[in-house]
Parts: structure tokens; C-alpha cells; sequence
């Protein structure tokens, strides 16, 4: 009861409640608490159950802040800003899950907002070594600012010495930065697996299922040795900082880590093409032959520049492939869908039910077969969205989102036109009569997919 209570006040934290909370605290904790574990012991080598230990200001730097790091890093800085790691707190799905009751917000936090400072509580015990009861203790190092900055450049690129002092961890050398620096490219390199890389079964509904690191290793052979950013932090030929500092030209690193190609805000679509956004999809022009009243089309498509499953990451993410063919007045004579990605059973025990998601280097061929009687078909239209938030989905967070501020509410009662669900990445157009086809341009389907709301 008593902690149930305490739970609550400690989530629902705001200045005033950090008096109480220190309060209860105390009270808890000057005699010995029954039944707590240490989270090292309930979760050994687990990177994401702690966020990174507080990070003092960094010599020469200030806090590290990416604001602070962004007034010489500018371009780096502009380009992680529009990134979906600045937007992993903010990001309203994110939010609604967050205001469940049932969610270990602690443990979301800890891959979201992956810093101590970033935290206004800290977890070093579970009551009961259960993850739904943690020990929240007050954080006196909490940095509101820094916390809106989610996956932060010190999330990556700040760590402590021996004597307790921040440096930041480098992959070149031979640079001369104002702050101190530590040069190991695997260590920097391999971070992202951490939150990318999680496999863990909590209990029968809360499972952690991201492979991509996985998935990758299984490619070993046949890309050879690919860290994360080879692909996702494109190389750029420019100087590592504002040009009044007098540096040189370097090999750089793109820093928007765009993935699938649907951002978290619609404004953020036209940084997708510049980020680095390509399909990892190989599509071959649609086949297609009319014999009498049967229309017969083959698509496929090779899963060619991801070096993992594509879709990857959350399992909620699917392809859905759609076919239509319009008749001389424009009509929809007929239409089919097919869709690849994971299926989940959640209850009572969260179950891969099944999984046909592109893996790499593997073709798949849709292949369909029409009858047109008594239509004349004019065009056989064929597209691609890349699915982030299904509809249902949506409805649950219109309905479910009660306990978010009320400006969030709003937001996420409208939510189709905040979030985009999904992207077009490919569309084709084929003249049936005239047998030409139009395959639409990446920066066209950009352009489609901002104006458009939903699934
Ligand atoms: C006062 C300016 C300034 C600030 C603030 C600053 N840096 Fe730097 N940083 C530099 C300079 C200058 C270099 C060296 C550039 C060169 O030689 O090309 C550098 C280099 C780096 C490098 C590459 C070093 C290597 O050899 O691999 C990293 C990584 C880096 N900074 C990260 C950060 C982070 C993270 C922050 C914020 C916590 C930050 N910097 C804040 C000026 C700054
Ligand atoms: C191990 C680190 C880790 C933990 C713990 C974690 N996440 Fe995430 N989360 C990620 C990563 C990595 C992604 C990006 C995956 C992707 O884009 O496919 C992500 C993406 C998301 C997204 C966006 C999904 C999308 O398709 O846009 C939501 C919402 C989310 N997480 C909610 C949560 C909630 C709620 C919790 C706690 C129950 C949580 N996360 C715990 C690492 C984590
Ligand atoms: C501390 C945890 C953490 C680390 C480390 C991390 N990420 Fe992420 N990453 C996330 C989370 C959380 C999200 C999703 C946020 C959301 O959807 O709200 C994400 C999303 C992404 C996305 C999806 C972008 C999109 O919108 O489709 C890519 C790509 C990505 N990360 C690449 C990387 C790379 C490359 C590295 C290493 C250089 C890395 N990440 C390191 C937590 C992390
Ligand atoms: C998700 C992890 C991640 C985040 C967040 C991140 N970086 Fe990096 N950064 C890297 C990796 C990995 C490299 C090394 C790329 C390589 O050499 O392969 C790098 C390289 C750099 C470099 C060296 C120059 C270059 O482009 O290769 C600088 C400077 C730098 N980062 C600054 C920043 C700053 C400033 C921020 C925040 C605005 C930031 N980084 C955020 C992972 C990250
Ligand atoms: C050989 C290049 C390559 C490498 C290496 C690579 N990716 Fe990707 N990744 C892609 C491409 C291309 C896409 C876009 C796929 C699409 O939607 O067509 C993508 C998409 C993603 C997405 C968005 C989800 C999705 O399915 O669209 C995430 C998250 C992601 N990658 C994370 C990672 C992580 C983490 C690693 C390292 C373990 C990694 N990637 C390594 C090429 C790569």
C-alpha cells in the first residue's frame, strides 16, 4: 500500500514534490528496506538497466549538454537535432506508452534518456528484485535541459576517468579539441548495440526484442565487418567544427541517423533525403501480361542495402504492399495488399507468431493473378509504405492517453496530424494500353508522404 503510494508521488515528480519525496525517502531508508536488490544482481551486464552514471562538467566544455557541444560542433549539432534519438523523448508515442500505469517508466528512461542527469530520480534497487517496484531515490544532479535532449551526444560521446572527471570518447586522434579526449573507435563505434541489441524477457507481456546487432552478425560473411554508422552516419568531407576555430577538412560523419524514412514530426520529412534516407530495397520494375480477361503482375524486390531485416527495430513496424488497377475513368476496379513483418500475440504470454521480414540479400516475389471480366483496365498502380504506427494503434492512444499533460492530450487526440504513421517508399504507375510506367522519384515520394495522415 505505503508503496504503492510512494510510487506514484515519485513518478508524478515536480519541485515541489522533490521536498516530499526526499522526506519519504529518508523515512524508507534510515531503517534498512526489506527486500531490496540491487539492479546489478537483477540484471547482470545489462547496459540499458542503468542510465550512464552523472557527468560533471566537461573541462573546456561546460555541461555536456549537446547545446554546449553544438557551439563549435554546429553542423553536427544541426544535423543530430533533427534526429529521431533528439526526439526520443518527446516522440508522442513514446509519451503515451510512458503514462500507462503499467509501464516501468524507470527502465524506458534508461535507453530514452540515457544519462543520469537526464533523470530526476535514480534506481539502484527493486523492491522485491521485481522491475515493476523500484526504489526510486531523488536525483540532486538532475539537469531539466538535458533531459529534453534524450539521446544526447554524451550518450555516445562523454565518459569518466579514473578520477572521477568527464573526457569525451573520440574514433580519429591526431585532432587538437579544447576538451579531453580519449581515442577508441570500436568502443565508439559498438555503443549503439546497447539499446539497439536488446533481447530480454521481463515477465509473460514485457518482452525487449531489437536484434539489429543480431541480424548483422549473421551478415558477416558477405559484408564484411559493418558497424551501425557505416551505413547510418554517411561520411561527409568537412571540417569537425565552426570554421572560425581554424580546423581542417576531415572525414566526417553524418549525425541524423535516419532510418526507415519516417521521422517523428512531418516537418522533419525533407531532412530525410539530405540525412542519408534510402530504401534498403532493390525493386524491379513491375512484370506484367494480359491474356484474355486474366491481368498477371510479379513485383520483386531484394532486400539489398540493409545489412539486417528490413523492417528491423520495433516489432511493431511492417511493409504493406498494395496493388490496384484503375479503369479508363480513374475508378478502382480491383485492389490487394500483402504485408511483411512481425507478428505478436501478447496475450497471456507475448509470442512471435510469425515473421516474414525481409532478410538480407533475400528476393521476394508477389505474384497475382486478375480477373478483369467486363472492366476495361486502364493502369496497374503498385505501392510501398513503410508502416510505423498502425491505426489501431493510434485509436488505443486516443482512448488510453489519460494521465499526459493536457497540451500532450490534445496532441495525441489528434495524433494523425502530429506523428506520421508511415512513408511512401515506392510507387509505380503502369499504362496498361499505352505499356509505359512511371516509377516514381525519392524526393517525389517525400513530398506525398508529408501531405499525407495515417497508416
Ligand atoms: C569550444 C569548442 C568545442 C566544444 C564546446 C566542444 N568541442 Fe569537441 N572538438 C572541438 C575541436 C576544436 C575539435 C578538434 C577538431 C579538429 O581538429 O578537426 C573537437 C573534436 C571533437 C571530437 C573528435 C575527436 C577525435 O579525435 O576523434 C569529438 C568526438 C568531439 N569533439 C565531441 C564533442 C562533444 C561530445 C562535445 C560536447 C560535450 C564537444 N565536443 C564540445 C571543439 C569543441
Ligand atoms: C534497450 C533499450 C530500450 C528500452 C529499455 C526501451 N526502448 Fe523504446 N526504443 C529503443 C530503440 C532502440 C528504439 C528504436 C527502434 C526502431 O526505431 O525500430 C525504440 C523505439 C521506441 C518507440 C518508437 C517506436 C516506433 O516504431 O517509432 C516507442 C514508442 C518506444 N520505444 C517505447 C518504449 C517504452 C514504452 C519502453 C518501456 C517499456 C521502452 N521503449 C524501452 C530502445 C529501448
Ligand atoms: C542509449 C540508447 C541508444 C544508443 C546508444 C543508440 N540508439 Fe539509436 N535509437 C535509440 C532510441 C530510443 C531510438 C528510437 C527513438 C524513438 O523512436 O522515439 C533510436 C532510433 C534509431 C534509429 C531509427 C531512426 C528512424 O527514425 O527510423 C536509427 C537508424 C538509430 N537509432 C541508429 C543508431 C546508431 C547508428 C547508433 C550508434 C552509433 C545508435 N542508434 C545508438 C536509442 C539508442
Ligand atoms: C548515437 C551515438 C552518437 C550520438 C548521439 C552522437 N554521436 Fe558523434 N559520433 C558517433 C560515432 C559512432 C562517431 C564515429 C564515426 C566513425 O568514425 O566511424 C561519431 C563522431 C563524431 C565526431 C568526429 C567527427 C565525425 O563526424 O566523425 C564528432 C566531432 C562528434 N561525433 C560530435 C558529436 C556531437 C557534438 C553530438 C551531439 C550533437 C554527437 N556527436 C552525437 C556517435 C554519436
Ligand atoms: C549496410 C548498411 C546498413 C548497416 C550496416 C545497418 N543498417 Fe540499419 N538500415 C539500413 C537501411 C538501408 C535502412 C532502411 C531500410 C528500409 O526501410 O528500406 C535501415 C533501417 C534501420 C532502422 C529503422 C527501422 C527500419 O527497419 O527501417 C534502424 C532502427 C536501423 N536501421 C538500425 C541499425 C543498427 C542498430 C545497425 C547496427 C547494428 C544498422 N542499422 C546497420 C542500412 C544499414
Amino acid at each position: 500500500m505505503f508503496h504503492q503510494h510512494r510510487r506514484k508521488y515519485f513518478f508524478g515528480i515536480g519541485i515541489g514534490f522533490l521536498v516530499l519525496s526526499v522526506a519519504i525517502f529518508y523515512l524508507l531508508f534510515s531503517r534498512p528496506a526489506q527486500g531490496a536488490v540491487s539492479i546489478d544482481s537483477v540484471f547482470p551486464n545489462a547496459p540499458w538497466a542503468k542510465p550512464l552514471p552523472n557527468l560533471p562538467p566537461l573541462a573546456g566544455v561546460g555541461e555536456v549538454r549537446a547545446e554546449n557541444c553544438g557551439k563549435c560542433h554546429t553542423e553536427i549539432y544541426a544535423e543530430w537535432k533533427t534526429s529521431t534519438h533528439a526526439n526520443a523523448l518527446s516522440d508522442l508515442q513514446f509519451q503515451s506508452e510512458l503514462s500507462k500505469s503499467s509501464s516501468p517508466r524507470w527502465l524506458c528512461l534508461n535507453c530514452h534518456t540515457p544519462v543520469a542527469n537526464q533523470r530526476e530520480t535514480l534506481v539502484n534497487y527493486l523492491q522485491n528484485g521485481d522491475y515493476r517496484t523500484p526504489i526510486e531515490e531523488p536525483n540532486p544532479n538532475f539537469d531539466p535541459k538535458m533531459k529534453a535532449e534524450a539521446v544526447t551526444c554524451a550518450v555516445c560521446h562523454v565518459r569518466l576517468d579514473e578520477q572521477g572527471r568527464s573526457y569525451v570518447l573520440g574514433a580519429n586522434g591526431k585532432t587538437n579539441p579544447p576538451h579531453p579526449i580519449k581515442i577508441d573507435p570500436d568502443k565508439l563505434r559498438n555503443r549503439c548495440l546497447d539499446c539497439h541489441n536488446a533481447n530480454y524477457v521481463l515477465d509473460d507481456q514485457l518482452v525487449c526484442a531489437f536484434k539489429t546487432g543480431n541480424e548483422l552478425e549473421q551478415q558477416g560473411n558477405s559484408h564484411g565487418k559493418l558497424a551501425c554508422g557505416s551505413c547510418h552516419m554517411g561520411e561527409v568531407q568537412r571540417k569537425f567544427v565552426k570554421s572560425e576555430l581554424n580546423t581542417p577538412v576531415r572525414t566526417a560523419h553524418k549525425h541524423s541517423f535516419i532510418g526507415g524514412g519516417v521521422p517523428k514530426k512531418f516537418d522533419l520529412y525533407e531532412k530525410q533525403i539530405p540525412g542519408g534516407y534510402r530504401t534498403g530495397l532493390n525493386i524491379q520494375p513491375i512484370e506484367w501480361k494480359k491474356i484474355g480477361n486474366n491481368l498477371e503482375y510479379s513485383v520483386s524486390f531484394k532486400n539489398e542495402k540493409a545489412a539486417h531485416n528490413i523492417p528491423t527495430g520495433d516489432p511493431e513496424r511492417f511493409l504493406l504492399l498494395k496493388a490496384f488497377v484503375l479503369d479508363t475513368k480513374g475508378e478502382k476496379v480491383f485492389s490487394k495488399e500483402i504485408k511483411f513483418g512481425q507478428e505478436w500475440e501478447w496475450y497471456p504470454k507475448a509470442r512471435l507468431v510469425s515473421d516474414t521480414r525481409i532478410l538480407p540479400g533475400e528476393t521476394k516475389i508477389w505474384k497475382e493473378n486478375i480477373l478483369v471480366t467486363d472492366k476495361t483496365p486502364s493502369k496497374l498502380v503498385f505501392e510501398i509504405y513503410h508502416v510505423r504506427l498502425k491505426e489501431a494503434n493510434a485509436e488505443h492512444m486516443r482512448k488510453n492517453s489519460i494521465s499526459v499533460s493536457n497540451n500532450l492530450k490534445d496532441k495525441i487526440s489528434h495524433i494523425e496530424n502530429h506523428y506520421p504513421f508511415s512513408s511512401l517508399i515506392h510507387k509505380e504507375e503502369i499504362d496498361l494500353n499505352l505499356r509505359k510506367n512511371k516509377v516514381y522519384s525519392p524526393e517525389e515520394l517525400i513530398r506525398i508522404s508529408k501531405t499525407r495522415k495515417g497508416e
